[in-house]
């Protein structure tokens, strides 16, 4: 009984999210919370990242984390100025006629602390920026004080001469601040690096549901017409919420962690995949959010490590969004040095999905007397994950899994 309740409020308040938003942000500033302002734009942003991703890739695996990502660039964006400035912050979907800078760092910032007081108590969870800058490079005061203050960021020297080392230094520094969750982040370096900036995030839940590991099998995944793999797949057969989508021909589930973080499997019939994903907005979770049931169901997915690394400076590069990777772009305001330019802004974000869950829940489910045959769900071909954060209506998560192994 308790538990359905609580199901239900988290399921209301991901539906509000979206309600809300849908209307106007800005007409009724009484349901505005400092926690949310960004949220709009952050989403919105996700996505079309997320698409520019997707259509880059045809064929392979994509995950990335949109919120932390949002976070890193509005951070670049002290240390940048004029044009590449107002576009960085614009490609991050912001209005700057709206919302002043201050207010999305300020927004950033309490976004970052919510991140940390959860990840100390209820999942686990890291994230951060690190950046690493030639010896010969002297940080500007402002920049230091400014990015230290809104988004702790780390700086360290580093000897770029050394490419071999440098790497090293780099990898081991991640390494470390993610208890080994994050490894050989780096390969090679560029010899003509000045200036790396890395944004990390590792993730792991607790279900609220957890699955009965003595279920979990090795089954075969369907990668493609030609592809088969094998992987080992987790069930849970109980009371899920579901949903079939008649309209984009997929089928999803929403799982709880503990905490405010929920997700979404979306599997899409054959074919479909593109269809999905083309529709995915902020109307679209919406529609999903309000037309979930809660039903039996049997559930199949993989208990897999999904990750993904991405230079973040050619990409928003070819996606129009700063000058990054043109000799325009201005990055003065970071340290004392003509023509600065910013090496490599990577992103690493990493999931790992397993049965764990509240301890205490019962395991496996009771079904229901009266209940019905089950629906199956089987996550044995390609999918997409998404993991939101209610409170803060962050997308913490965005992936297309084609191929877990
Ligand atoms: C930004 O907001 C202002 C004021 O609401 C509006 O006039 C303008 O068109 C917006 N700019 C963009 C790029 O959406
Ligand atoms: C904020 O910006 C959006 C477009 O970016 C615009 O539609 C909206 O009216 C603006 N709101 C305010 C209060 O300026
Ligand atoms: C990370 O570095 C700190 C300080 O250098 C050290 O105390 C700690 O043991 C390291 N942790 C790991 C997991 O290497
Ligand atoms: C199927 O997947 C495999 C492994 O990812 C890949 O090498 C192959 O090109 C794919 N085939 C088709 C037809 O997409
Ligand atoms: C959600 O996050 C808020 C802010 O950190 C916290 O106060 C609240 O306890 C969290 N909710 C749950 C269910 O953990
Ligand atoms: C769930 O599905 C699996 C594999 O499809 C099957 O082995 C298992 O018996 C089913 N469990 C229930 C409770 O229906």
């Amino acid at each position: 009984m308790l538990l359905s309740l609580c199901t239900y409020f988290l399921w209301l308040s991901i539906s509000d999210l979206w309600t809300v938003q849908a209307k106007d942000p800005d007409t009724d500033v009484s349901t505005r919370s400092p926690h949310r302002d960004l949220a709009p734009n952050n989403v919105d942003f996700a996505f079309i990242l997320y698409r520019h991703l997707v259509a880059s890739a045809p064929g392979r695996n994509v995950f990335i984390s949109p919120v932390s990502i949002s976070m890193a660039l509005a951070m670049l964006s002290l240390g940048s100025c004029g044009h590449t400035r107002v576009q960085l912050l614009q490609g991050l979907g912001f209005n700057l006629t709206n919302i002043s800078e201050a207010e999305i760092h300020q927004g950033f910032k309490h976004l970052h602390h919510l991140f940390e007081k959860e990840s100390d108590t209820m999942l686990e969870m890291v994230m951060g920026n690190a950046l690493f800058l030639d010896h010969s490079l002297e940080l500007l005061e402002s920049f230091s004080a400014d990015t230290k203050h809104y988004y702790e960021l780390e700086a360290l020297a580093t000897d770029f001469k050394d490419g071999a080392g440098a790497s090293r230094q780099i990898n081991e520094y991640i390494k470390n601040k993610t208890q080994g969750k994050i490894v050989d982040l780096i390969s090679k370096l560029d010899s003509s690096a000045m200036l790396i900036l890395v944004n990390y995030i590792f993730f792991k839940g607790t279900w609220e549901q957890p699955f009965n590991p003595g279920s979990t099998r090795e089954e075969n995944f369907y990668v493609n017409e030609t592809t088969v793999v094998r992987v080992p797949m987790m069930v849970q057969s109980g009371p899920v919420k579901y949903f079939q989508d008649p309209v984009l021909s997929c089928q999803l589930v929403q799982l709880e962690y503990t905490g405010n973080e929920t997700v979404f499997f979306v599997l899409p019939e054959e074919g479909k995949m593109d269809t999905v994903i083309t529709a995915l907005s902020r109307d679209t979770i919406q529609r999903w959010s309000e037309s979930l049931t809660m039903g039996q169901v049997n559930l199949s997915i993989p208990k897999v490590t999904i990750s993904g690394a991405y230079n973040l400076r050619t990409i928003l590069g070819a996606m129009g969004i700063a000058d990054f990777l043109s000799k325009e772009a201005d990055f003065s305001g970071i340290a004392r040095e003509p023509q600065l330019t910013l090496s490599e802004v990577i992103h690493k974000a990493v999931l790992q999905l397993d049965e764990k869950g509240l301890e205490g829940a019962d395991s496996p489910r009771v079904m229901l007397h009266t209940a019905p045959e089950p629906l199956t769900f089987r996550f044995n071909r390609p999918f997409i994950v998404m993991i939101f954060n209610h409170f803060t209506w962050s997308s913490l998560f965005l992936g297309k899994v084609v191929n877990p192994t």
